[in-house]
């Protein structure tokens, strides 16, 4: 994190909560609220741009009441194809099947930028959000006294989804580093009916134990431990089963959420993981070395893991606390 940043922005996980309140009542039955009503109707009367119907089941309950028709921008196989991989390479949308990559694809419309041109400005109204194909662009923030740098965008990383969760001012301002930058626009109606719902959903899962893993307490940002809940998957795995072979490199950070992992070295148990928030993998991961040990589930387990990929925008800013955990963890077995 950037020693001058200043750690009084507003909390993004109180405004999600109250979000939620909104996202709840849309995903039931019940009546719509009168906002959520004029959302609708804003984008019954978009039809002027060309779009394309899409099947209820893609995006969720709500869309069952709502016949909502996602703007659709004719692209090249090539271009959807990069833009599938660039929203793979980020948190925004990992949450999205099959289907719903489809039609976040078929939204997306390209725009192009050049160097120290704003593409977000701080306090104004904003309808989009970006994925950037191409280019480097920096964020900065200013809390009263100037701008603060926050944070350089690369491709696959993805900004200005704040102003379409919260329905609020920009929350920072974005400008193109580099010589020209490519970028991916994704519209208000799209990001609120196919994203919003999967990305909230997300967050809500992973909100408490986020909020409670000693580990993050070095990361002051709401907005960063935010985003750390669209890094996070799950999987199980059954007694007996091999996570993570000694002498191999972790493709992931896993981290216990329910059941014992045991911990072994040439074939002798040494101790058990139980704590909900016990990582390992990190020897890979975070020190780029081979496991030491191997970890097998001593029953039927739910693990959290963080890709390997994502390590870099969710972890690194602790990489030093992670580092001398490695030692306190295994140094006496190493
Ligand atoms: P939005 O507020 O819509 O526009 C500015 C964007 O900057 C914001 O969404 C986020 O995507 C991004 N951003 C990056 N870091 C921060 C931060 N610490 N606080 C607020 N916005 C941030």
């Amino acid at each position: 994190m950037n020693p001058q940043k200043v750690k009084n922005g507003p909390n993004f996980m109180q405004q999600l909560n109250k979000k939620k309140h909104v996202d709840c009542a849309l995903s039931s039955n019940s009546e719509s609220s009168d906002d959520e009503v004029d959302e609708i109707v804003a984008i019954k009367k978009d039809v002027q741009k060309q779009r394309f119907s899409v099947s209820a089941e893609a995006y969720g309950q709500f869309n069952k009441k709502e016949n909502f028709k996602a703007k659709f921008i004719p692209k090249s196989k090539e271009q959807s194809e990069r833009i599938k991989q660039r929203m793979q390479a980020g948190f925004m949308f990992s949450a999205l099947n099959d289907k719903e990559i489809e039609i976040v694809v078929g939204a997306m419309e390209e725009k192009i930028f050049h160097k120290a041109e704003y593409v977000i400005k701080q306090g104004e109204e904003g309808n989009v959000l970006y994925v950037v194909d191409t280019g480097e662009l920096d964020c900065f923030k200013n809390y009263g006294k100037g701008d603060i740098f926050l944070k350089t965008y690369y491709p696959g990383e993805s900004f200005g989804e704040l102003a379409l969760l919260f329905q609020s001012p920009r929350a920072a301002s974005i400008i193109v580093k580099s010589d020209k930058a490519i970028l991916w626009q994704l519209d208000r109606e799209t990001f609120n009916l196919i994203v919003k719902e999967a990305s909230i959903k997300k967050r809500q899962q992973f909100e408490n134990f986020l909020e409670n893993w000693d580990l993050l307490k070095e990361i002051k940002d709401p907005y960063d431990r935010l985003k750390m809940s669209d890094a996070l998957f799950e999987k199980q795995f059954k007694k007996g089963d091999i996570i993570l072979q000694q002498g191999q490199k972790s493709n992931e950070i896993f981290i216990v959420e329910q059941g014992r992992v045991g911990v072994n070295k040439n074939n002798q148990k040494l101790f058990e993981l139980t704590k909900l928030g016990d990582y390992f993998g990190d020897q890979s991961i975070v020190a780029g070395t081979v496991e030491s040990f191997t970890y097998v589930a001593e029953e039927e387990i739910k693990l959290m893991y963080i890709p390997k990929k994502s390590y870099s925008s969710t972890l690194k800013e602790i990489e030093g606390t992670l580092m001398k955990n490695i030692q306190i963890k295994y140094g006496k077995y190493l």
